[in-house]
């Protein structure tokens, strides 16, 4: 049994106590023991954020509330410490965590730079324990299912793709973090890196990349990166939007055979013909598919393969490399690995 310890109970925290609280229910070998907020009213109510919860929790264990997250983790000693912190606090508590001896899952992004994530990953190896970074979308059924049509060629080959992700403005978090810590509250490290994440994780590094940033309400409102493979060009879009609105993420890839497109929750495929047929993919989402993933990486003592945290420390270089672009004015930069 994964015994686990959650810091931070605030939005994205609500969708992980969902899905321990599911998989404790049909059987799978984890159980929430015990949460930490510094705001205790995050015990009372259940914060919403720009996605909905997948369902409601009924007959939940109970577990201990605790408001200081080291004297949580000498009191309980749990094997997994799961961290839904601001951003800013990812590195110096992940640190933290794997040097008192536990595994630890992190929320993205996995820290504000490329330098802290490498001292994340060597911590990790040092203390001999297992860390993952929730890039929830590698998990999401949608975006499996692109995995296997390009790596299987179910369609031939990718000619074109274009990735999105379009978000309210968080209006949720009580310390408004995100206004506060610059660009790590942009929607280049908050939703356009979920998607370079994947790209990443699907097409292999890119030869070349180049990113524009336009700033509105937050540091920047919307980025839009071009990642350039030697075959293909794979356009990231994302945006705060200041209203409200709905939250709506997809893909649309183009192969040899026709179309690919996640749209509205659902995948759909288009042939040369015109003909659409809808391909069915599990009732799950990311953080579900994370934990599942990563509980069955602990209980089974394997390898995590599918996102190690040296490749999601890649990702944060290669969003270093997006500002640089965007810096540059939508500069192309050769992508030299590691940098
Ligand atoms: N995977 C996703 O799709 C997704 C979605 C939203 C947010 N996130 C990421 O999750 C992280 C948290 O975002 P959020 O939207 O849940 O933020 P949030 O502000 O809603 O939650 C953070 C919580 O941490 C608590 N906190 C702050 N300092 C603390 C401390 N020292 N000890 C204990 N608790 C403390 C706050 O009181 C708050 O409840 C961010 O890194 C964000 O990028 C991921």
């Amino acid at each position: 049994m994964v015994k686990v310890a959650m810091i931070g109970f605030g939005g994205i925290a609500q969708a992980h106590r969902y899905a321990y609280w599911l998989f404790n229910k049909v059987g799978l070998p984890v159980q929430l023991i015990a949460a930490c907020d510094t705001d205790p009213e995050k015990f009372k109510t259940v914060t919403k954020i720009n996605i909905p919860l997948r369902g409601k929790i009924e007959n939940e264990r109970p577990f201990t509330a605790y408001s200081d997250w080291r004297e949580m983790l000498t009191k309980e000693q749990p094997d997994l410490v799961d961290i839904c912190l601001p951003t800013p606090f990812h590195k110096p508590v992940v640190m933290q965590a794997l040097e008192m001896g536990f595994h630890v899952m992190c929320e993205k992004p996995m820290a504000e730079t490329y330098a802290d994530c490498l001292e994340m990953v060597a911590a990790a190896q040092k203390a001999g324990r297992e860390l993952m970074i929730a890039q929830c979308v590698q998990f999401q059924p949608e975006y499996e299912y692109l995995q296997k049509a390009v790596e299987e060629q179910l369609y031939g080959k990718v000619i074109a793709s274009e990735f999105y992700r379009y978000s309210p403005l968080p209006s949720w978090g009580n310390a408004k973090w995100r206004e506060e810590s610059g660009r790590t509250g942009s929607c280049l490290a908050e939703l356009n890196i979920h998607d370079i994440d994947t790209v990443q994780a699907i097409f292999g590094l890119p030869e070349q990349l180049s990113c524009d940033l336009q700033s509105k309400v937050y540091p920047y409102d919307f980025a839009e990166s071009q990642f350039m493979y030697p075959t293909h060009t794979v356009t990231i879009k994302s945006a705060w939007y200041d209203a409200d609105y709905v939250f709506n993420a997809g893909y649309r890839v183009e192969f040899e055979k026709g179309v690919l497109e996640h749209r509205e929750g659902k995948v759909f495929f288009t042939d040369h013909d015109g003909q659409t047929s809808g391909i069915p993919v599990e009732d799950a989402d990311g953080i579900m598919g994370e934990i599942r993933y990563f509980v069955n990486v602990l209980e089974d003592h394997t390898e995590n393969r599918r996102n190690p945290p040296k490749q999601t420390a890649q990702t944060i270089y290669s969003l270093e490399k997006c500002y640089e672009s965007a810096d540059a004015g939508g500069a192309v930069l050769r992508y030299e690995v590691g940098g």
